[in-house]
């Protein structure tokens, strides 16, 4: 039997105007919104009943009283109505997925493998303009906080529950020395013997410090002897020329090659993170920018795994 569906929709103009009886209270408001005769939106009513086969409301008085069925053809109308509006809007933001802007700000830590994602990216979508703004965990937060970009990458984003996140690669935090470091022969380094070393960390307000500082806590340590430097590559620099030993994200030494750095196997590390997206509620995201998302969540992953697999040098 054929469904009696397709007639319950009637016109997207009379579910327009259903709505519009029921929001405004009577026919007359209606009439009124809408710049129609009384008359024309009584008939246009009268055919989605008939459509339905069942009143859409009884009449008490000068008020309408919409029935059962009357509220659930409004239920429908408002869910019809809005799928079209979300169409509209994404017709529009595809018109702009050919010539749009993706604003992009991430951590330090993560600026050595982003770009391997937006590269192949942006030769799927070659009219995106991005903007990438790179700062410490502390700047990001600002950025966000202001409502500045799109999306933002963190590795230690903050718990917010106005906050979505998606949660994308793994971020193991590694201890490193120079291959002539004397922790470099030893087997299994506790983490306080690992303390009685310099250590070079990054400036606070760091994600990479608040990890580390985190760690150490949990295991009732602090730092103790270190050297602040502000920049993870001058960080690995100082390593090669044993200024410290250091303990960094493992993707800062991606793409790299550095034969002077070793891994130190110390017995509760790596520290075990992930690397997030992270968006405010609030804010509708664009196409492009849901688009990058689903990119990230999909191929863009698996090719900048097999990418970091390849890539990480210590051993
Ligand atoms: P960082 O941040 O680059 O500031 O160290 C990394 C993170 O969010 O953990």
């Amino acid at each position: 039997m054929k469904s009696r569906l397709h007639a319950y929709i009637g016109t997207i103009r009379q579910l327009e105007i259903l709505l519009a009886v029921f929001d405004g209270g009577s026919i007359k408001a209606a009439a009124e919104s809408l710049h129609l005769t009384q008359p024309t939106i009584s008939m246009q009513l009268k055919k989605l009943s008939d459509a339905i086969g069942m009143p859409i409301y009884d009449q008490a008085g000068k008020k309408q009283v919409f029935t059962e069925a009357g509220h659930a053809l409004v239920a429908t109308a408002r869910e019809v109505l809005g799928s079209f509006n979300r169409l509209d809007m994404q017709l529009s933001d595809l018109r702009g997925l050919r010539a749009g802007k993706l604003s992009l700000a991430v951590v330090t830590t993560s600026k050595y493998f982003i770009p391997h994602l937006l590269g192949p990216f942006c030769k799927r979508y070659p009219g995106v303009d991005i903007r990438f703004e790179v700062g410490n965990r502390e700047n990001i937060i600002n950025r966000l906080e202001q409502g500045a970009d799109d999306l933002y990458v963190f590795s230690h984003p903050p718990e917010d529950n106005d906050l979505e996140y998606l949660q994308f690669l793994p971020n193991p935090l590694i201890a490193i020395a120079n291959e002539n470091h004397p922790l470099g022969k030893q087997q299994c380094i506790s983490l306080s013997e690992l303390l009685e070393h310099t250590v070079l960390v990054r400036e606070p307000g760091s994600g990479t410090r608040y990890a580390i500082e985190q760690h150490l806590k949990q295991h009732d340590l602090k730092l103790s002897e270190n050297i602040t430097i502000a920049s993870n590559e001058a960080i690995i620099h100082s390593v090669m020329e044993d200024l410290g030993i250091a303990i960094l994200s493992a993707h800062t030494l991606a793409f790299g090659g550095f034969p002077e750095i070793i891994q130190l196997k110390v017995e509760t590390l790596p520290i075990e993170t992930s690397w997030y997206v992270v968006w405010a509620k609030k804010r509708r995201l664009s196409v492009i920018a849901s688009t990058f998302l689903q990119f990230i969540e999909t191929e863009g992953k698996d090719g900048l795994l097999r990418k970091l697999g390849n890539q990480v040098t210590v051993n």
